[in-house]
């Protein structure tokens, strides 16, 4: 950056602060409804909306409610939805074969919502841990999470979720070598414009904690994900990760969590100009309730500045349980 102010009083950051008129002329970033995508939680049954506890205003919905709240997105201009299965624990299993059965509750939701707002985009979430006895997103074996035979296992629930009508493929399980072995299966079959956002920086983060009670998979997981998501102590690696990911055939990448990751967004952007995603994780959406439920905050406030951040950080677009609220408020 040049060096090119003048000093005081000749230079006075507050002359262009001084109204909203020019406050909105010098603004350098922008929020738009075109930049959000919903997380979505979708369970079994009919007229279901079970409030998830450690996540205020956040809902199970069943895939009929699901489909009512799609076109309430949709009409809302949210571009794309993302779609998480809570799965009965009595059909959870070591094999996790429902992961990849055409009719799992997320392939279903998936063509319910395909079907009602075609044009609404949406993503799905690749890995074991919704169908997991163990809770893990790979597959266990003598207590290790094997790395190649839980590939297989994803490339099988990509196709699926693919031949379902899925836009964008979102692999948050962190298993090496998961996108090449995807592209190359959705080349050979067809699938040539579905589209895969990487969880490329994903970090072994506690801020996941309420999404694990979503999902139901909190009392499942045994130990921790440490073997596979990135230490957050770790830049460089992040960085590593991303670039692989983009090498092998994603198309877009994101950094998770958000906002205590910030730095990895600025950097993944500057570094390869991608399509760059942040997700604002569960955990980050319960602190912001918590403290604004206790009027600690202004909820309204800190979720509006939260989501900036991302814009200024290099982010094209945020995962966000505060989707549709911020919709609102941007639509006026
Ligand atoms: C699991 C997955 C997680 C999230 C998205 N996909 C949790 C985890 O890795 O344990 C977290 C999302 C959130 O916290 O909002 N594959």
């Amino acid at each position: 950056m040049r060096n090119s102010q003048a000093p005081f009083p000749r230079t006075r950051f507050r002359r262009p602060r001084s109204s909203a008129a020019l406050r909105a002329l010098v603004r350098e970033n922008r929020l738009s409804v075109d930049d959000l995508i919903w997380p979505v939680f979708v369970r079994e049954g009919t007229g279901v909306e079970e409030p998830v506890a450690s996540m205020p205003g956040v809902f199970r919905f069943s895939v009929d409610c699901l489909v009512k709240a799609a076109r309430e997105a949709h009409a809302l201009g949210i571009p794309a939805i993302c779609l998480f299965p809570y799965t009965d624990p009595s059909l959870k299993t070591e094999t996790c074969e429902i992961a990849w059965d055409p009719d799992n509750i997320a392939n279903r939701a998936i063509r319910a919502v395909k079907d009602a707002v075609p044009e609404l985009a949406v993503m799905t979430d690749i890995a074991l841990d919704p169908y997991n006895a163990n809770g893990h997103d790979g597959i266990v074996r003598d207590g290790i999470i094997v790395n190649d035979e839980t590939v297989e296992a994803l490339v099988k629930m990509a196709l699926e979720q693919a031949r379902a009508g899925a836009d964008i493929l979102g692999p948050s399980d962190m298993m090496d070598g998961r996108i090449g072995a995807m592209r190359a299966a959705l080349e050979s079959d067809g699938f040539t414009d579905v589209t895969i956002m990487s969880y490329a920086a994903k970090f072994a983060s506690a801020y996941y904690g309420p999404f694990r009670d979503a999902v139901g998979a909190s009392s499942a997981l045994k130990g921790d994900k440490k073997t596979y998501q990135i230490d957050p102590a770790n830049r460089l690696e992040a960085l590593r990760c991303v670039e692989r990911d983009l090498s092998e055939g994603a198309d877009m990448v994101m950094v998770k969590p958000g906002l205590p990751y910030l730095d990895l967004c600025r950097d993944v952007k500057d570094a390869f100009g991608a399509p760059t995603f942040a997700y604002q994780v569960s955990g980050e959406y319960a602190m912001i309730e918590a403290a604004a439920a206790n009027g600690w905050i202004d909820g309204e406030k800190v979720m509006l500045e939260s989501l900036m951040s991302f814009r200024r950080a290099g982010c094209d677009g945020v995962l966000t349980y505060f989707a549709p609220r911020v919709a609102r408020i941007l639509n006026g």
